[in-house]
């Protein structure tokens, strides 16, 4: 058994934020599935919201992202968020991080992109690869900390809990199992305090923005230990993921749009304009709604983004990582429209936390896409996440050294036990059922939901869960299953969330309640086990 004063799960910009400050008190693990740049954090390419020019202010960005947020947003976190988001982006400054500038006047100021929902040009980047460039000095930062140790392609098996152990006076975390993928061995690791910076769930649907690690491993261990997870029907579709058989997942940022971008069907028509005032600048449900009865309209297999009206070196300087990415599927963005379609990008909600990252779990906080603070509401405006990450692992890491530590030889924790199990016979099992879930959650649970759709995913996903149940027991513990078996579970989280909102909100919207009812449902949807 190995022992540390802090087990931070994932290695995204909230889970490596949290450990550069945490190192300074004490040992730190970072368990990361992959590399340690295999994140969503690294394919963020528009960049962080925050308040950094004159003609801007906090207020606005707090206004803006309550409006998007659709009812739902705690206006408190919103406030700090947005605040302290200034001293933050200092941080990552300080760490070697240069945004993008641009001469005005004869001085270089910092070059502001915009993005749906924003009322002002907000967003910090670093051309439209932000996210890599972050991931990278948070990496290099963390690799000159003798005091944290990055364990790559190992990956959380399950919380332990006193609880779990029968120690139920008061419930509080304990460690983790963690299975290196190297040796197949499963370690169990003691910390009091264990942080899931886990990231989304991307990968729960057929088609998607997210890496391949976006399997819900965060959401689906908090709540096999009983925290509470909120708002799992706020899945936030991104409009435009380009549209090409092999392009798989590859984002078009709303920042292309931010620069004056134009959606336009398949005769070539301005169509957002019907849809909202803002047009292709519209917040991204009103988007990705419009594309989806578009698509559906005129049976078109995808839309096109227009950016053609700019010049070439401008698309070129500012788009290099797309237009590049582009250029190798055939598509030249500066000569011709994007083909693109609407894809899951952003889990919204997730597990339950104050404005520190506590978890309703003591000794566990969750901090980025896996959490739930209130910021995003209904629906997440544009850039806010990176910038919730920054500023939650700050928060959460102040936290954590504040509060007392549990002592460490109290419990004594088991070591993992296998018991009798064998290698799984037939991975195309895995696969299979895998399939079927991101099948029948794009089918059921996509933009436009019902009832009836979402009964029926509710049903198979009860034969699933069931399934991949009796593996988990019979079979010895792989990456796959255990992705299989964390996807499942934050499937069922969104479709028994969808089903208990009876109306439509921001990013739920549903052909059987098709209005917002406030006087019912302008609270959180809350689940929790038991
Ligand atoms: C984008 O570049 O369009 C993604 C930004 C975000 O999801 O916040």
């Amino acid at each position: 058994m190995k022992e540390y004063d802090f087990v931070v799960i994932g290695s995204g910009i909230a889970g490596l934020s949290f450990a550069l400050k945490a190192a300074t008190h004490g040992s730190v693990a970072v368990i990361t599935k992959r590399k340690g740049a295999d994140t969503n954090t690294a394919w963020a390419q528009g960049g962080i919201a925050c308040v950094t020019s004159d003609e801007d202010s906090f207020e606005l960005h707090v206004r803006d992202t309550i409006e998007a947020g659709a009812g739902l947003c705690d206006e408190a976190i919103v406030r700090r968020i947005v605040t302290e988001g200034p001293e933050r982006i200092r941080d990552l400054i300080e760490l070697g991080l240069h945004f993008d500038e641009r001469e005005v006047s004869g001085h270089r100021e910092l070059d502001l992109g915009k993005e749906g929902g924003h009322s002002k040009r907000r967003v910090l980047h670093v051309r439209d690869v932000t996210g890599k460039e972050i991931e990278e000095t948070l990496l290099h930062e963390i690799g000159r900390r003798p005091q944290v140790e990055l364990l790559e392609n190992h990956m959380a098996v399950d919380l332990i809990t006193a609880a779990k152990l029968g120690f139920a006076v008061e419930d509080r975390c304990l460690g983790v199992y963690v299975l290196d993928e190297k040796t197949g061995e499963i370690e169990t690791l003691r910390s009091d305090r264990i942080v899931l910076a886990t990231g989304g769930c991307g990968k729960v649907y057929l088609y998607t923005s997210n890496p391949d690690i976006a399997t819900g491993d965060g959401v689906a261990m908090a709540w096999r230990v009983g925290a509470q997870i909120v708002n799992m029907e706020f899945i936030q579709f991104h409009p435009t993921c380009l549209f090409h058989a092999q392009a798989k997942s590859f984002l078009i940022s709303e920042a292309v749009r931010g620069e004056g971008g134009i959606l336009r069907n398949s005769r070539g028509e301005d169509f957002m304009k019907r849809y909202d005032t803002r047009g292709s600048l519209a917040p991204r449900d009103i988007v990705a709604r419009a594309i989806d009865a578009e698509i559906k309209r005129s049976g078109a297999k995808c839309v096109f983004l227009d950016i053609t009206h700019k010049a070439p070196e401008f698309i070129r300087e500012r788009f290099p990582h797309i237009y590049e990415t582009c250029l190798r599927f055939g598509i030249d963005m500066s000569k011709q429209p994007i083909p693109v379609v609407p894809a899951a990008h952003y889990q919204c909600g997730g597990i339950k936390t104050d404005a520190n990252g506590a978890t309703s779990l003591r000794g566990l906080y969750a901090i980025g896409e896996v959490a739930c603070t209130g910021l995003h509401g209904a629906n997440r405006l544009a850039s806010n996440s990176l910038l919730e990450g920054l500023v939650m692992a700050h928060r959460a890491a102040t936290a954590c050294l504040r509060s007392p530590v549990g002592s460490k030889q109290e419990i004594p924790l088991p070591k993992w036990k296998s018991g009798n199990v064998q290698d799984v016979d037939e991975l195309v099992v895995i696969y299979h059922n895998w399939d079927e879930i991101r099948r029948l959650m794009w089918d059921y649970v996509g933009i436009v939901r019902t009832d009836k759709r979402l009964q029926r995913a509710s049903a198979r996903l009860r034969n699933l869960q069931r399934e991949i149940g009796e593996f988990y027991w019979n079979f010895k513990v792989s990456v796959d299953l255990l992705e299989l078996r964390n996807l499942v579970t934050a499937a069922a989280l969104i479709v028994d969330s969808a089903l208990s909102r009876k109306e439509s909100r921001g990013l739920h919207f549903t052909l059987d309640y098709p209005k917002t009812d406030d006087r019912q449902f302008s609270r959180e949807t809350v689940l929790s086990r038991g």
